[in-house]
């Protein structure tokens, strides 16, 4: 009965814990807003190709002056990526980095103090995609800052 009732308990505890971070996730998928002037502003340092995937990923200028000092990618820090599947355009995916930002996330779930955000290819917040996804990803990459590509950054022209 009393193993019962404990057990019953931590459920409970589960469920509140995992809906915590849902609306959490929720509320933080408010903060990356479409970077409207990218294209004209930031820098074009890298193009992946994949089969018929073609990325073409842009950063900001001062975190590419920083990459290749080898300074840590500044506060207001975006990376977006165009992703064309066979040479269309299919959506844009990006990654901002603002100080304070990530702080309610667990430990385990955190990327410094990265958000993350998928748009659609008219711009809109794809509000289907599972930022979690991201997240635990880009966690792979805590070595350098959760960006893959930050070699490719120190390169840049
Ligand atoms: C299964 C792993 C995986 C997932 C999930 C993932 N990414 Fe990535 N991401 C990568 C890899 C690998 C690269 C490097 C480019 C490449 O090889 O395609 C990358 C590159 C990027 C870049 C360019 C900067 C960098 O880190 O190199 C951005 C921006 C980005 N991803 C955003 C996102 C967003 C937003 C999501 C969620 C919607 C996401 N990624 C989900 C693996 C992933």
């Amino acid at each position: 009965m009393k193993i019962q009732k404990t057990r019953k308990l931590i459920v409970v505890l589960g469920f509140a814990a995992a809906a915590a971070v849902a609306s959490q996730a929720r509320a933080s998928r408010d903060l990356v807003k479409f970077p409207q002037r990218y294209a004209s502003d930031d820098a074009h340092y890298a193009t992946v190709t994949r089969g018929g995937i073609r990325e073409e990923i842009f950063a900001t200028r001062a975190a590419i002056e920083a990459a290749r000092k080898g300074q840590p990618l500044p506060s207001g820090t975006v990376i977006t990526m165009e992703d064309y599947r066979d040479g269309k355009l299919f959506r844009y995916i990006v990654l901002e980095k603002r100080a304070g930002w990530g702080a309610e996330y667990p430990p385990e779930q955190r990327n410094g103090e990265w958000e993350f955000q998928a748009f659609n290819a008219d711009k809109t917040v794809n509000e289907t995609e599972n930022v979690g996804r991201c997240f635990s990803c880009h966690k792979s990459q805590s070595a350098q800052d959760f960006v893959f590509t930050l070699d490719r950054m120190t390169k840049a022209n």
